[in-house]
């Protein structure tokens, strides 16, 4: 059996509408570089990945090829494209964009934090059923409100994961499950695991992520996340402290 293809859609097309920030938020600098040059550059490091399809806004194509693929050289990005008016829409076009990989995995631009540990677990972990999700245990309470503002239920906080990328997906997988609800009503639909669980009947596994991958949605993530590259690693720091 041949080796496994790995490619990575990384979206960077959205508007960034929470963070009020003049430039989006996937190119807003941490430490001189684009928050979405950190998670371009953990792809391009991984052996696993094969090849990056980068989505991202029509008029943002120049900037990107010039930036991250001729000056900080992320040479496994194959093709920049144009994406959509939805995160869904984007997600759709960076699959049509891949040249038939076994699977994919698609991750948020905004989150920088991603590390060779999660790709190679979240890699490992699709095996299981076609579908995997990168995500962390919550930490807080969550409890489901009512439309008068009362409490409707409490969930078990065990069982509640608050959910990250990558996602990654046998392609053939995921490609269907696209194909299958396009047209229908997509209101709601806030990640691509969510397609595969109304579309198949493929049961999406959990891959711990790690509590500093973030995605950077509200100003005050940007501030976390800086903190975050002048700190280091949480663990080398508890580890030193102790
Ligand atoms: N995204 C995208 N295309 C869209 C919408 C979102 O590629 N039409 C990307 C964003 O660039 C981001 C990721 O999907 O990397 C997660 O989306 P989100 O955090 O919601 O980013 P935005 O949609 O840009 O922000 P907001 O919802 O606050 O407007
Ligand atoms: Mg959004």
């Amino acid at each position: 059996m041949g080796k496994d293809v790995y490619t990575a859609i990384v979206l960077a097309a959205g508007k960034g509408r929470r963070m009020k920030s003049g430039i989006q938020k996937q190119f807003l600098e941490l430490k001189g570089k684009p928050v979405v040059y950190y998670s371009l550059k953990c792809f391009q490091e991984s052996s696993l990945i094969r090849d990056i399809i980068l989505v991202t806004g029509e008029e943002d194509i120049p900037y990107c090829q010039k930036k991250m693929v001729e000056e900080l050289g992320i040479s496994k990005i194959k093709k920049i494209i144009p994406g959509g008016a939805e995160r869904y829409d984007s997600v759709y076009q960076g699959l049509l964009a891949c040249d038939t990989p076994d699977y994919v995995l698609i991750h948020d631009g905004a989150r920088p934090f991603i590390t060779e540990e999660i790709v190679e677990k979240g890699c490992a972990d699709v095996k299981k059923t076609g579908a995997c999700v990168v995500g962390m245990p919550v930490k807080d309470t969550i409890k489901i409100g009512n439309e008068e503002g009362f409490v409707e239920a409490t969930p078990d906080r065990s069982r509640v994961w608050m959910i990250q990328t990558p996602q990654i997906f046998e392609y053939s997988l995921i490609r269907n499950a696209y194909e299958s609800i396009l047209g229908k009503d997509m209101r709601g639909i806030t990640d691509d695991a969510m397609i595969v669980e109304h579309e198949s009947g493929v049961k999406v596994c959990l891959s711990p992520g790690s509590y500093q991958n973030i995605k950077i949605t509200t100003p005050e993530d940007f501030v976390i996340a800086q903190a975050f590259l002048d700190y280091g690693t949480v663990e080398e720091k508890i580890q030193e402290k102790n």
